[in-house]
């Protein structure tokens, strides 16, 4: 039983609507320009007190998240220590939404939510602008999980301005039983051309239809440079992004790296019926209705228990 205060924070994952991938830098990382959303699939941290840092996790893909020093939330638990001096521990408990490896920046949103709930547990008192600087330290999506809604992503992703949207998105989302790794993706699309490509550019045209709340303009600027490598990667996603045409989305688009396929609906109950048929398919392990934008990391119950 819990004898003190217990944080829950929820973070959301995301879909890139945008991801135009530049030549990779001597890091390896690429320049990117981006447009994230956040959607009404999210990660839930709970952060209880606790003498050192421990983390236990729930949901469909459990199993499949590392519990060692290379998990990210307790990555960021521990970040928040070095950074503040502070030498409490914490309970993290994730509840997870977001699939594992899914190109839906579910590491990252629960990366997002510890530092928030850390931040809160500890009293802290980091402004907004401290926190996204951590995040940024963890990872470039780290960033956005925070501030959610609709951005706009430079550098590595992580320099984000907010998109003005009007409107609800809704997405039918087909997830794989087999994650796709970002590092190897992005190796992909070097080896496929991308050590030449040109510099990152978003078309204004997306930008324009979402600020008009047009779906159907949306649709039709739906891009990802990272879908041609990961299809060679993982050639059955053709059949998904088949499906969901075939189906009636608007347009379907890899999110992230892959292998999570996005498809735009007109509205949710277009979104229910696109997602009936692509279930009927069976092209993917679950198919998903949810809606964008929704909003960054927030604090839901800051509870005094005993
Ligand atoms: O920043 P994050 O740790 O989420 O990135 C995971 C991996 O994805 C990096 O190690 C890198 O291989 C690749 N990446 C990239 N360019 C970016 C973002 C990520 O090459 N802008």
């Amino acid at each position: 039983m819990s004898t003190g205060p217990e944080v829950r924070v929820r973070a959301p994952g995301k879909i890139n609507l945008a991801l135009r991938v530049g030549p990779p830098d001597g890091d390896g990382y690429h320049p990117l320009a981006t447009v994230f959303q956040a959607v009404s699939l999210h990660e839930d941290v709970i952060a209880a007190p606790a003498l050192d840092l421990r983390l236990t996790v729930e949901g469909p893909d459990a199993d499949r998240v590392p519990l060692d020093d290379s998990n990210l939330a307790l990555r960021a638990a521990r970040l928040l220590q070095e950074r503040t001096g502070i030498t409490a521990g914490a309970h993290l408990h994730i509840v997870k939404q977001v699939p594992v490896a899914g190109g839906m920046g579910g590491g990252s949103a629960d990366a997002a939510a510890a530092l928030l709930a850390c931040d809160q547990l500890w009293g802290a008192g980091l402004d907004r602008t401290e926190l996204v600087a951590l995040a940024r330290e963890l990872g470039a999506d780290v960033p956005f999980a925070l501030t959610g809604l609709t951005a706009v992503g430079s550098g590595r992703g992580d320099v984000l301005t907010s998109a003005m949207v009007s409107g609800t998105y809704h997405w039918v989302l087909a997830v794989q039983d087999v994650g796709l790794s970002t590092p190897e993706v992005f190796a992909a699309f070097d080896d496929d051309g991308g050590r030449a490509a040109p510099a990152p550019h978003l078309d204004d045209a997306l930008l324009a239809a979402l600020r008009a709340g047009d779906p159907h303009e949306v649709a039709r600027h739906l891009v990802n440079d990272l879908e041609g490598p990961a299809l060679d990667l993982r050639p059955e996603l053709r059949d998904v992004l088949a499906a969901a045409d075939r189906a009636g989305a608007l347009a379907a688009v890899l999110s992230g790296s892959g292998p999570t396929v996005a498809a735009l609906a007109v509205d949710e109950r277009h979104a229910r019926s696109v997602a009936a048929v692509v279930r009927e398919a069976e092209v993917a392990r679950d198919v998903l209705v949810v809606s964008g934008p929704a909003p960054g990391a927030r604090v839901l119950e800051h509870v005094s228990g005993g």
